[in-house]
């Protein structure tokens, strides 16, 4: 079962090549994915040679090849981790039960619309990224862009599987619809907010895999708990990817403080708030890094959904999605009688208040994926204080600036007042990037396309990726 076919044109270890009407409409679907990467997919680099890793295995020893692949070409297959045998539900109503092998018929709209959402997000995220090419900072930067992008495409591959599979002709309708939404598009935007944002310069890149991956990742380990078998092993091999997108993030924004400490101390700059000091050398100033931390992660914490919520509850309930590592967690998981300390607003103050475990679902995962945001921090902090210079990054209060949820009608400052909507606009500027923060940065964005070359602002990584040196030529751009 786990043997991955790779002689056929998608490649999969569904046995595929035994399900004539499933293969013909994945057959049917594949030039129209080709036909929406090649126009929403990263501009200009169709024809490059690009170092990529493909998956070519589910074990988790030697699950992946590297070589040079023109993107167009890339293996996307459909991948599932190990079928584990008699695997039970492990929550909710069912909880016991056999796992399911087809959807339940009442759980079927609450099922496609999950895995819609998630697959939504997928190809969304590669259209946000589709500039940035032009002005990677190196080959090593411009082949992790890629990296991300295909698999990205790969995720979408397993969300469509699922619905042309299991659902039929709606299923196959869904699929049409995840290649017609767009990014940032009015009349035709992608479902969830933070994906119809703009990626426009490489600090939001490495932010926007840093937090916003990161909440696909808290998605993919709910859903990872599901009942849905097929549903549960697509997500637990997605995770295997995902872990790549955190570590470009977070090692990006590390290069950049690198760069930007290094240069603050070549020229004795000891005050970090002199921006126009340390803008002039050509860096990126730390207040300014603070704020991109604010925008993108208050943007992120909004993709949870409302923090009492009966749909995630009747999810639960149904053991369609679990809670992030719910077989970790000591309890009866099924929440009878069981509440949640939930942050709420009462009267202009922030208080903990006990809701019903099953209603505050959405709350929790926030509130464990703002723990494992914590070690980011603390990374990125390290290197600050390492360089002996006397600042802090951190992350916002949960309130600040959101549009989803309880908070979204409050005026919250990034420390967690309740203030006057019309002092908290009159301030916006010093906590989220200003017009002019992003001016700056985008003068920054130059290509460094020749090879062992790095734009000035971002450090060399310690280490290259595949075996390979930081210098390597990832990308043999076409001439
Ligand atoms: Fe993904
Ligand atoms: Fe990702």
């Amino acid at each position: 079962m786990s043997a991955v076919d790779y002689a056929s044109l998608i490649p999969n270890n569904v046995d595929l090549a035994s399900d004539r009407t499933l293969r013909r409409a994945l057959e049917a679907w594949h030039p129209r994915f080709l036909d929406w990467w090649r126009g929403m997919g990263p501009d200009g680099f169709q024809d490059a040679e690009v170092f990529l890793r493909t998956a070519v295995s589910v074990d988790r020893a030697g699950w992946a090849k590297f070589g040079f692949v023109k993107m167009p070409e890339y293996r996307w297959g459909i991948l599932l981790a190990p079928a584990e045998t008699d695997r039970r539900i492990g929550f909710g109503a069912h909880k016991g039960e056999p796992v399911w092998q087809e959807v339940p018929g009442e759980y079927r709209a609450l099922l496609r619309r999950l895995m819609v959402i998630q697959g939504d997000t997928e190809p969304a995220s590669v259209e946000q990224q589709r500039h940035l090419g032009k002005t990677a900072p190196s080959l090593y930067d411009l082949r992790n862009l890629f990296q991300v992008n295909v698999e990205e495409g790969r995720h979408l591959w397993a969300m469509v599987y699922l619905l042309q599979r299991y659902f039929g002709r709606d299923g196959r309708e869904e699929a049409e619809m995840l290649l017609q939404r767009r990014s940032g598009n009015a009349d035709t935007p992608r479902i969830l907010g933070a994906f119809n944002e703009r990626t426009p310069d490489w600090l939001s890149f490495f932010m926007f895999t840093s937090f916003t991956d990161r909440d696909g990742k808290m998605q993919l380990e709910a859903l990872a708990q599901s009942g849905f078998d097929p549903l549960s092993r697509t997500c637990r091999f997605m995770l295997t990817e995902e872990a790549h997108h955190m570590f470009v993030g977070k090692s990006g924004v590390e290069r950049v403080l690198r760069a930007t400490c290094a240069a603050m101390n070549g020229h004795a700059i000891r005050d970090p708030h002199d921006v126009a000091a340390v803008r002039a050398l050509g860096v990126i100033d730390l207040p300014t890094i603070q704020k991109k931390i604010n925008f993108h992660y208050s943007v992120t914490l909004d993709l949870f959904g409302s923090e009492i919520s009966t749909n995630a509850a009747n999810a639960f309930n149904a053991g369609i999605k679990g809670r992030f590592h719910e077989d970790r967690i000591d309890d009866d998981h099924q929440l009878h009688g069981a509440t949640y300390r939930v942050l709420q607003s009462v009267d202009g103050r922030f208080d903990w208040v006990d809701a019903p475990a099953l209603s505050a679902i959405n709350a929790r995962l926030r509130d464990d994926y703002i723990n494992d945001c914590q070690p980011v921090m603390r990374a990125w902090n390290r290197v600050v204080a390492d360089a002996g210079i006397d600042f802090e990054l951190t992350l916002p209060h949960r309130a600040f600036h959101r549009m989803v949820g309880d908070f979204s009608g409050l005026a919250v400052t990034p420390v967690g007042e309740i203030i006057d909507p019309a002092q908290w606009q009159h301030s916006a500027n010093d906590w989220l990037p200003a017009a002019a923060d992003l001016e700056y940065i985008a003068s920054l964005m130059r290509p460094h396309h020749a090879v062992g070359a790095f734009a000035p602002w971002i450090a060399p990584p310690s280490s290259g990726v595949g075996g390979k040196p930081g210098d390597f030529e990832y990308v043999r751009l076409a001439s």
